[in-house]
């Protein structure tokens, strides 16, 4: 059969011909589960309106008439998540990992962020992040901006106007900051129900989420009121937990009546249960912490090369995937030094393997089939059903040219991806697809 031919089948009375119904055919991999990969040399991956409709090893009658890309011998996989990452960061990734978190934030964090007041920088630096993230392997991602409300209404609309999907976040600070970071209280409540009227109906990619930077941030009558509007609106709620030492410490000063550090969220009812919740790090959570984060549906949002670069620490990933716990995969810009998700797969194994060598040889070092999931369906399922093409999930895809990583050996298609996430980045990306929608 020409596969590269339109056939309509006479029988085939609703034929779906609308702009987000094709095929693309290549070397498809996606996960279904933490333990293995699927792959399929020269399948076809079908689209229908935008979803998923499955992968084929021979491209069934009834998709025969839709139009079909061939992308040859290039590799297709579902769009990465990343699920934790600020944009203002941006500008100074690869800058400052001399520090630890409480005094990088000092030093690197809180200097840059004070400069996104000035909508003129703000609108210079957020081009240049949505340039490089649109690029990149990322369909899909959750925000942190600044506290500045009209910076992060810019970067909302260049995010929307990237064709990724997003959720974003005006991020919220009434104590321990300089004060040309720090809002009172009011202001910071009243500035974030601005933003959210601002923002509504507004948007199609690009949803607002609650966000408190974390405890030290936030005093309790924030904390308080920040709850209360992301259940009042049904907002999804972001922030930070157990990254470090000292700020754990910090923490439980600021919050004794706190068992844990999730507590202090969980009190506030900023950690789940009733909207979705997602926080970054979780390094030195307590077996307490833990069940709380399960109990609740919260996710983590696993931050290798952050969690490196500040020496944080090594979570124990492997731990929180076999308690069946949420996890996805996070660049944690300026943390992480890029937005490469493919890199924070190798970090995320590289980061694994030093732990079990050093810390606890009882745990298992992450496998390429454990964090090409947390990069796809672990993270992508935050935003429902996303990050593998399994039917009626989003049609969320990258076609990588790996051609010019030359070698003189035949690789099989599993050595293929397994080098990925050392040797591709924005580069090796030929086309990408959100929702049926191709970018580029
Ligand atoms: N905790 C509070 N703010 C931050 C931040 O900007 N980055 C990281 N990694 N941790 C934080
Ligand atoms: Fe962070």
């Amino acid at each position: 059969m020409g596969i590269s031919k339109k056939k309509v089948t006479p029988h085939n009375t609703k034929k779906v011909t609308d702009m987000n119904s094709f095929v693309l055919k290549g070397n498809i991999c996606f996960s279904k589960n933490p333990h293995e990969i699927q792959l399929y040399d020269n399948g076809y991956l079908v689209c229908i309106e935008g979803k998923c409709r499955g992968v084929f090893t021979s491209l069934p009658q009834e998709y025969c008439h839709l139009p079909l890309k061939d992308y040859n011998n290039n590799l297709i996989i579902p769009g990465l998540t990343d699920l934790h990452l600020h944009a203002p960061q941006f500008a100074f990734r690869g800058i400052g990992s001399d520090r630890e978190l409480l005094d990088w934030l000092n030093t690197y964090t809180f200097p840059e962020e004070g400069k996104y007041r000035n909508p003129a920088y703000a609108d210079k630096a957020y081009d240049i992040f949505v340039s490089e993230l649109q690029r990149s392997a990322t369909t899909r991602s959750v925000i942190f901006a600044t506290i500045h409300r009209e910076a992060t209404m810019l970067l909302m609309d260049k995010l929307e106007a990237s064709g990724l999907v997003t959720m974003v976040g005006k991020v919220n600070m009434d104590r321990n900051a300089p004060d040309y970071l720090t809002e009172t209280t009011e202001e910071s409540i009243r500035e974030t129900r601005r933003w959210l009227s601002e923002a509504a109906g507004k948007y199609q990619r690009t949803k607002p989420i609650i966000t408190p930077r974390f405890v030290p941030s936030c005093t309790d009558e924030l904390m308080t009121a920040l709850g209360e509007i992301s259940v009042e609106y049904h907002l999804p709620v972001q922030s930070h937990l157990s990254e470090n030492l000292s700020e754990i410490a910090w923490v439980k000063e600021l919050v004794p009546s706190a068992e844990t550090y999730g507590e202090a969220y969980e009190k506030f009812n900023l950690f789940g249960r009733d909207v979705p919740c997602v926080m970054a790090h979780c390094v030195h959570s307590p077996e307490a912490e833990l069940e709380l984060l399960k109990k609740n549906g919260v996710f983590i949002a696993h931050s290798p090369d952050s969690n490196t670069n500040l020496s944080s620490g090594i979570a124990p990933v492997n731990k929180y995937i076999q308690q069946g716990l949420k996890v996805g995969l996070a660049s944690d810009v300026a943390g992480g030094a890029d937005v490469n998700m493919l890199r924070m797969m190798a970090e995320a194994i590289r980061a694994s393997h030093l732990r079990w060598r050093l810390i606890d040889s009882g745990l298992p070092a992450l496998t390429f089939a454990n964090v090409f999931y947390l990069a796809t369906k672990g993270g992508g399922e935050f935003f429902g059903k996303v990050g593998s093409f399994e039917p009626e999930y989003e049609f969320d895809a990258i076609i990588i040219d790996d051609s010019s990583l030359a070698t003189p050996r035949e690789l099989s298609l599993t050595e293929r991806m397994e080098r990925l996430p050392y040797l591709a980045d924005s580069r090796h990306i030929r086309a990408k697809y959100v929702s049926g929608q191709q970018l580029f």
